[in-house]
């Protein structure tokens, strides 16, 4: 049996934080499908196709290794719908420090209500990326500020392409 898991997220924009992840995930299942959460009514930097774009060409890049067992993919609604119809055994989510874990508690216990055979996995961030979020990567780039190291260089050539536009 593939053992599945199903790491969501918004990846607005992609960061090392998620791909440190991403990684961890691949050592641990048969298969990891990076689900990008179709959200409408959130305001994003990047559109859903930019994403799933970025996030391929990063995966190839910098876990080639795990590349082959790494699926991208987009959900709308209900994580737990869509863990089901994946036939995930587990979510996995990172956490980065306890300000993170009592949202993820009422997530995970919510989730376990709606499909009590998914399990939800808490992988601990590394150190380096424990104060990491693409919300904190994009309002210190926009700034000016300096990301290397924070994301793929990918990522930054895309939100400089993005600042150009929206500069327009
Ligand atoms: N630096 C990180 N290290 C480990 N896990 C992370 C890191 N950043 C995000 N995650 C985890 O990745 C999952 C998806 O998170 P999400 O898409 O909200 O990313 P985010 O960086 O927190 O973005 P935002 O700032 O928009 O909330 C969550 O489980 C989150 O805890
Ligand atoms: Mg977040």
């Amino acid at each position: 049996m593939t053992r599945r898991a199903i790491y969501p997220g918004s990846f607005d924009p992609v960061t090392c934080g998620h791909l440190d992840i991403v990684e961890r995930a691949s050592r641990m299942f048969d298969e990891v499908v990076v689900a990008i959460l179709v959200n409408p009514n959130k305001t994003s930097m990047f559109t859903i196709d930019e994403r799933i774009e970025t996030i391929r060409e990063v995966i190839n890049s910098r876990l080639e290794k795990f590349s082959a067992k790494i699926v991208v993919d987009t959900f709308g609604g209900l994580l737990a719908e869509y863990a089901t119809q994946q036939q995930a055994q587990a979510v996995v989510r990172g956490i980065r420090a306890i300000s993170d874990y009592d949202y993820e508690q009422q997530l995970a216990l919510m989730n376990r209500r709606l499909a009590p055979t998914v399990e939800t996995v808490f992988l601990l961030s590394a150190q380096e990326y424990s104060f990491l979020s693409s919300r904190l990567v994009k309002e210190v780039f926009t700034y000016g500020g300096n990301i290397d190291g924070l994301v793929p260089s990918l990522v930054i050539e895309r939100m400089s392409e993005k600042l150009a536009k929206g500069a327009k």
